[in-house]
């Protein structure tokens, strides 16, 4: 298996366009020793060229121009990306279906039922596809068993509902169904992978699933719940918005603490608040002490 980090940012990207916070401020004018990042996504491949892009962000072109791998250019119009698997409704994690619209057949995507119904609704993105390449839509399924990818054979995932809320634009936003948010198991060859960019609380179950990954990429938003409201930014805390904080008690720093040894920690959709984004921070030296890495755009994990 191959994961592409194709945008390890959350929302907003970092620096966001219109934030002169520490960090955005920061990196702009390169007195932070930090790296840009784009928005939200990640690609997978198994033993082939052709894999399944994990979240379509609003990014999604200068991704695929800089990670030479999603365009192999095999024949005239060609794409790596032979099926999208959306983890929620998001701005961030699927605007970017806009920019697949040149595609000659309709896009191959699975979602689960309140992430369809919210991109038929609340934001119609598949109904504006329609006058494109338009979508061929496939339920997740959220009973326990896991499903394959007919165009990539032998990845195999396991969708495990969160507990969080839809977006803003849901017609379901003050009644969260479950669906609404999921955690993906991406298994190939023994290896098993554990995504989700966006946690707001770790059950037992949600933990045994963790803990049998080889790796864990998880919501790495906010270092404290206060973050924004601290910053004078937005009054919506972290777990209000379904991010579980890094530090303090019951935070992910004490979860990941908890995993096996072997396992990878790495965090991942981090917000352009999170002090971990300075390399020079004591946020991001306490995330060493503690066997945790901080993803980067462009960064590839690989097994064998
Ligand atoms: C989130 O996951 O909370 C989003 O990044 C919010 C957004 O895209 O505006
Ligand atoms: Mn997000
Ligand atoms: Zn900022």
């Amino acid at each position: 298996m191959r994961l592409t980090v194709l945008g390890s940012s959350a929302g907003g990207g970092f620096p966001q366009w219109n934030c002169n916070c520490r960090n955005c401020a920061g990196v702009r004018g390169s007195t932070l020793r930090a790296r840009p990042r784009t928005q939200s996504s990640i690609f997978v491949q198994g033993d082939g060229e052709d894999g399944i892009l994990f979240n379509a962000s609003p990014d999604i072109l200068q991704q695929i121009k800089t990670n030479a791998h999603l365009q192999p250019a095999r024949r005239l119009r060609d794409t790596a990306i032979a099926a999208v698997v959306l983890v929620d409704a998001q701005v961030d994690h699927t605007t970017g279906l806009y920019m697949l619209r040149e595609r000659s057949q309709a896009l191959p995507l699975w979602c689960t039922a309140p992430v369809a119904q919210d991109l038929r609704q609340g934001n119609p993105i598949f109904g504006v596809l329609a006058h494109f390449c338009g979508v061929d839509a496939h339920e997740i399924p959220l009973d326990g068993r896991s499903f394959e990818i007919p165009a990539v054979p032998g990845v195999r995932l396991l969708a495990v509902p969160l507990s969080s809320k839809a977006p803003p634009y849901s017609p379901h936003r003050e009644a969260p169904e479950p669906g609404d948010n999921i955690a993906v198991l991406i298994e190939h060859a023994g290896r098993r992978v554990f995504y989700a960019p966006g946690l707001g609380e770790i059950t037992p179950g949600l933990f045994e699933l963790m803990s049998s990954a080889d790796a864990v990429l998880v919501d790495g938003t906010f270092w404290t719940d206060d973050e924004m409201p601290r910053l004078g930014i937005a009054d919506k805390t972290a777990r209000s918005i379904g991010h579980l904080p890094q530090s303090g008690a019951g935070g992910m720093i004490e979860w990941l603490d908890r995993l096996p040894r072997a396992t990878r920690r790495l965090l991942i959709h981090i917000n352009n608040t999170n002090p971990i984004l300075d390399e020079d921070s004591a946020e991001r030296a306490e995330l060493a002490r503690h066997g945790i890495e901080v993803t980067e755009d462009g960064q590839i994990l690989r097994w064998p």
